[in-house]
């Protein structure tokens, strides 16, 4: 995706906020105009005092458009704030939505620390982008946009001057873009690899004690930081020698600007505001300027964890349900394998080739040695993944005619795992039927034999069951 594109998909974010994006839009493009005011003001004020001419009235005006400078740049930063906060929860929740509802082959490849660390830091980088989209960019390029014509028209060798700077500051730009995206990326895919990795040793940190592998932990995690390092130093000294240049290419404009100025003075060519204004427009251009390569670097900082960020909501479910499927209906409960075969992408393991029934009322059960593809086929007939050949049917209805949200609702599953929440014991019960009634959870844990040891455990029902469970014992568990 290249910036540009980004940059317009970040945008388009605002979605529903779409009224208050333009009112925004419009508060920047009067902020522009004004900033522009203000310099042409200044020399005409400074003119007016060198003829003695009267100044007031100028002065008026210049302090009737303050105030509505004043009054539009509240307005901004008011509600550029809360839009940016506003969309950026919107977004984290719909890249939650998503997330959840992917299908097991997406999770089984992807750690679960590198989704929270692209999830946080694209939508801080959506929330900055949208900041300075709404705070400056807009202001600030109407105002690269008006200078040029203006300045040209007041005088066009001045104004060939801050072109030139304007040229100097794009150059630069494009080359340490250029020189930086890459090396960028990389850091960015180390960023992410770093939360993967410390996500994955925190959640086993009970293995990591009783091993005693802080030490290993800490330098394997200490490996990654040094990549870190060597990818984003690079990309650091690029936009440090882009910041050096710009600041000489602005210095040697002003001080031209006064060298052209009192040249052209003295050929009564230019008047004293005349001056005045330009080296006002000098000081705005190089402010803008300013922004928007601190901006572009921004961007070229962000983009590969917005690209990140795009590319798992991108992501589609590769479990298609057919337009207009009807739900699953179970009639008897008849379970047909029919030359069942399945491989995990990328890998020799699955399933081949398995047919057996499953008659109404039946007890089957799946025997085999460990990793000979029980749970493979028990993962398929839930249609967590679809079969490569062949077909399952529950009373003769193929699994992937029906809609998912049928078939799921149709099993019961017990996980080797139990899956636990890091909520209330009731709270966890609940998963499978939320309305389940306090009589009917008690009689569920009584049939498991449940009962007794979570009463007795301090807080009874309403006792946390800890991350994954942790609070209870394996056998509890
Ligand atoms: N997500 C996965 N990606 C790749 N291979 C897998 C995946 N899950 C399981 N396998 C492999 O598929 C085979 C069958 O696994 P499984 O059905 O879990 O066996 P089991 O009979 O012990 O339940 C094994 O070789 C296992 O390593
Ligand atoms: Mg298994």
């Amino acid at each position: 995706m290249s910036f540009l594109r980004l940059y317009l998909r970040a945008v388009s974010l605002v979605g529903p906020d779409r009224g208050l994006a333009l009112g925004l839009a419009f508060a920047g493009v009067v902020l522009a105009l004004l900033g522009f005011a203000e310099p042409i003001l200044f020399g005409r004020v400074v003119d007016a005092l060198t003829h003695d001419r009267p100044a007031m009235g100028l002065v008026g005006l210049w302090a009737g458009l303050g105030f509505l400078g004043i009054a539009a740049g509240i307005f901004v930063s008011l509600h550029a704030d809360r839009l940016a906060h506003r969309r950026r929860l919107e977004v984290m929740k719909s890249f939650f939505e998503h997330v959840v509802q992917l299908p097991a082959s997406f999770h089984s490849e992807e750690q679960s620390g590198r989704l929270i660390a692209v999830m946080l830091r694209g939508t801080d980088h959506l929330f900055t982008l949208l900041l300075s989209v709404f705070r400056e960019h807009l202001t600030a390029m109407v105002m690269l946009v008006v200078l040029v014509p203006v300045s040209l028209w007041m005088n066009a060798r001045m104004g060939l001057l801050l072109i030139g700077l304007m040229v100097v500051y794009g150059t630069l730009s494009a080359l340490v873009v250029r020189k930086t995206r890459f090396g960028q990326e990389r850091a960015e895919a180390y960023h992410s690899q770093l939360s993967g990795r410390v996500v994955d040793v925190i959640g086993n940190v009970s293995v990591v004690q009783s091993f005693t592998r802080l030490q290993e932990e800490a330098r394997a995690l200490q490996g990654i930081m040094g990549n870190l390092i060597a990818a984003q130093f690079p990309v650091l000294n690029w936009w440090a020698l882009a910041s050096v240049l710009t600041r000489a290419a602005a210095t040697v404009t002003i001080v031209s600007l006064f060298a052209l100025g009192t040249s052209l003075h003295a050929k009564g060519e230019i008047t004293v505001g005349e001056i005045v204004s330009f080296v006002g427009f000098a000081g705005l251009l190089i402010g803008r300027l300013d922004q928007l390569t601190q901006f572009l670097s921004t961007l070229v900082f962000e983009a590969a964890g917005m690209r990140q960020f795009f590319q798992v909501l991108d992501k589609t479910s590769t479990l298609i349900e057919k337009p207009g499927a009807p739900p699953l209906k179970v009639t008897a409960g008849r379970v047909v394998f029919d030359r069942v075969s399945f491989l995990y992408p990328n890998s020799t393991s699955g399933i081949f080739d398995v047919s057996f029934v499953a008659e109404p009322g039946e007890t089957v059960a799946i025997v085999g040695p460990t990793g000979s593809g029980k749970s493979t086929a028990l993962a398929l007939l839930q249609r967590v993944r679809d079969p490569d050949a062949g077909a399952i049917t529950v009373d003769g209805q193929d699994l992937r005619d029906v809609t998912l949200d049928s078939v799921r609702r149709s099993i019961g599953v017990v996980f080797q795992d139990a899956g636990l929440f890091d909520r209330s014991i009731a709270e966890n019960l609940r998963i499978g039927k939320p309305d389940a009634t306090d009589e009917e959870i008690r009689r569920a844990a009584r049939l498991a034999e449940a009962d007794r040891f979570i009463e007795a455990k301090q807080g009874g029902w309403d006792a946390r069951a800890g991350e994954r469970g942790r609070g209870l014992s394996g056998g509890e568990r």
